[in-house]
């Protein structure tokens, strides 16, 4: 194992009452997380006390297409805020932590998207980040005046335009074009302001943005696809990628993968991070960390379990006893297809019922699940760091603020003692805390 001579990246993935599908049952939660404020700002201050580099926060513009009856005893995207509206908050309540909210390409306009990314990293100065998805939930077409989701391809063929336009109205403006000239009564300077006059296949934008070039250039573009194109759209465009693999071998594939089409564009490997998702139980003692996960997984009620996994693996098992083994059925959305793949080869491996696949994944989401001592947690995560599995973690508590709070004291201080963390924050902002250059504008020096 070669020990790499930079440090671990680490973000943490804010969802209400944590990641657990039981979460909101558990004490160590918040019921009403989704919609209080008072919640959040705890959250993130505790996440900031770590020395995290983000928070990200995820979203989906409907809630989860399920029958009412497993709808009705879940937390999960159904009352909760608006990403970039609760982030803008945030940023007020910390001063050093990124803010990271996904928005999707299919259902907004770049316009929208360039002036929200760019509002929220002057609000925060300098320390926000845009998860771009092109939607994982099929029914976000029926709020948006489709019949259904646009076809995967086609939706990262308007995604990768999408950027572009995007990262077009962020140049809109020279990084002194703002020059506020009382005497002369110049507010800016007229040489320094750029129309894009874009005429795409999918998008017409003519700009110029109505928001100044902001203080990291460019917001911090994530990507989570999996998928051949969602590869290409992230090694193209991304900055940071959240990844799902559950092994060290299939993470080492997926990231030496994605770095290797990064030459093509012109991008060096180190100009990202992946960071694949990962589900932490932390105790003082292995024993205590399995009890919290036993604790958890006996909230999990079995109609919300079963809806659970045909959600994440996009098949339908309303037929299926919770102590079947999964069917052979193909995944009815090509969203959840690369998802689906590897969650069926872990239960093919490990003869998994149902039941066993809920109580495994129900905290996870199907990445990733640590659990043991903050020593345990620490060498498996420095074994996947040193052998170029990753180059950090998207960090999921299960619970919030319950497990968020083991996080920041048990297992960061482990990580940071061994040198696998830096000890707060060196920089001030997101691109700092990630090692990523600030880019210039296309206008200026071409
Ligand atoms: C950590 C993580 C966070 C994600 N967040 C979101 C999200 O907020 N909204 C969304 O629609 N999809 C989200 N996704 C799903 C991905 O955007 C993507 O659709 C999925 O990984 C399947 O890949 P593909 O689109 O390339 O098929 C997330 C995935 C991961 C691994």
């Amino acid at each position: 194992m070669e020990n790499r001579n930079v440090k671990m990246h680490l973000g943490v993935f804010f969802k209400n009452t944590g990641h657990h599908i039981a979460a909101w049952r558990s004490e160590q939660s918040q019921p009403d997380a989704g919609i209080n404020l008072k919640h959040y700002v705890e959250c993130a201050q505790t996440a900031e006390r770590a020395g995290f580099d983000f928070l990200f926060y995820a979203d989906s513009a409907a809630t989860r297409e399920a029958a009412l009856e497993p709808l009705s005893r879940s937390s999960q995207y159904t009352a909760y805020f608006e990403p970039t509206t609760l982030l803008a908050s945030l940023g007020a309540a910390t001063s050093r932590i990124g803010l990271v909210a996904t928005q999707t390409t299919s259902y907004n306009e770049p316009y929208n998207i360039a002036r929200r990314f760019a509002s929220l990293d002057h609000l925060t100065s300098g320390r926000a980040g845009w998860n771009v998805v092109t939607s994982g939930n099929d029914a976000e077409a029926l709020n948006f005046g489709r019949e259904e989701h646009y076809e995967h391809d086609e939706r990262y063929l308007r995604a990768q335009e999408f950027v572009e336009v995007v990262k077009g109205l962020w140049d809109s403006w020279d990084d002194d074009a703002f020059i506020y000239d009382r005497k002369e009564g110049r507010f800016f300077d007229p040489e320094k302001v750029h129309k894009l006059n874009h005429h795409g296949k999918y998008f017409k934008v003519r700009g110029p943005l109505n928001v100044p070039r902001s203080p990291q250039g460019y917001p911090v573009i994530f990507q989570a696809g999996i998928s051949e194109s969602g590869r290409e759209l992230a090694a193209a465009t991304a900055e940071g990628v959240f990844s799902g693999e559950l092994t060290v071998e299939r993470s080492q594939a997926h990231y030496s993968d994605i770095k290797k089409r990064m030459p093509r564009y012109n991008r060096h490997e180190d100009e990202l991070k992946i960071l694949p998702g990962v589900t932490i139980f932390c105790g003082h003692t292995a024993a205590e960390a399995r009890d919290k996960e036993e604790y958890l997984a006996s909230l999990i009620h079995p109609v919300v379990g079963r809806e659970y996994i045909s959600t994440l693996l996009g098949i339908d098992l309303s037929d299926c006893n919770e102590n079947d083994h999964l069917p052979d059925r193909e995944s009815k959305t090509r969203a959840k297809a690369g998802i689906a793949l590897s969650i069926k080869a872990m239960a093919e491996r490990e003869n998994l019922t149902i039941r066993q696949l809920y109580m495994r994944l129900a905290g996870s989401h199907g990445k990733l699940t640590l659990r043991g001592t903050p020593v345990e947690i620490a060498d498996t995560m420095s074994e996947w760091f040193h052998n170029h599995a990753c180059d950090g973690f998207i960090m999921q508590p299960s619970t919030m603020p319950g497990d968020l709070n083991d996080m920041a004291d048990l297992l960061v201080p482990e990580l940071q003692n061994r040198g696998l963390i830096r000890v707060g924050y060196e920089g001030t902002t997101l691109r700092d805390h990630m090692g990523l250059k600030r880019p210039g504008s296309r206008y200026v020096g071409a």
